[in-house]
């Protein structure tokens, strides 16, 4: 499983953003991979509407409808066509009891939630929430292209058998510096059930290039 994050790179926003969606498209139905992708706000609802492949949100809010200007809730992504959303990303970082809104907002709704943890301890903790997925990210590594399959091979280990321990039904991921078909063989052979990454694809001179090789196409 690859999740792509788009995250705010200029080469992964408006037209440019349907545009790799549909590379993401074209490559997962090539090689049999399942590939999703995670786009801005402003780009979801024209992509899930254009791609069949699963469309995730990068964040959502810890809110219902009401008086919470400029949030983004999990109603509302659903109603734009989302799978799910990713949570807690590093780059995003929530506190305990909104993850924990979150994750059970998006089970309510039957839609998938990846929470994003740094380290074991944090994987542990956020397993009990019962997360769909659970993404374990070292921060020091992120856009680093030094894959955490490769330099913390420990960390992607342990964290899947402490999440297990908590919730046997979450499945985990790993990312960080993922960029080589290797990263991402070495993280399936850790227990890793698949990557989140994003600058080795959406930072590429060659996005199509890249992610053919990711997925071992070339
Ligand atoms: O969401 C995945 C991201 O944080 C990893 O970043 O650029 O190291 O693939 P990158």
């Amino acid at each position: 499983m690859i999740f792509l994050n788009f995250k705010a790179y200029r080469e992964g926003f408006g037209k440019r953003a349907l545009e790799l969606a549909k590379i993401a498209e074209n490559v997962s139905e090539r090689s049999g991979t399942y590939i999703a992708v995670a786009v801005n706000f402003l780009d979801l609802p024209i992509v899930a509407k254009e791609v069949k492949i699963d469309v995730f949100a990068q964040h959502i809010d810890a809110v219902d409808f009401g008086a919470f200007t400029g949030a983004v809730n999990a109603e509302m992504i659903k109603e734009y066509g989302a799978k799910g959303s990713l949570i807690n990303h590093s780059e995003k970082r929530m506190k305990l009891a909104d993850i924990d809104f979150c994750v059970s907002k998006l089970r309510e709704l039957k839609m998938i939630s990846i929470v994003c943890t740094n380290n074991v301890s944090t994987t542990k903790a956020v397993s009990a929430l019962r997360p769909s997925f659970v993404a374990v990210e070292p921060p020091e590594l992120i856009g680093s292209g030094i894959a955490v399959s490769k330099a913390e091979p420990e960390v992607v280990e342990r964290a899947v058998k402490v999440a297990k321990e908590v919730c046997e039904e979450v499945r985990v991921l790993c990312g960080a510096g993922i960029t080589t078909h290797e990263d991402y063989v070495r993280a399936l052979e850790l227990g890793a059930e698949g990557v989140l990454l994003a600058s080795g694809v959406v930072k590429a001179k060659d996005q199509k290039k890249a992610l053919e090789e990711l997925v071992g196409l070339c």
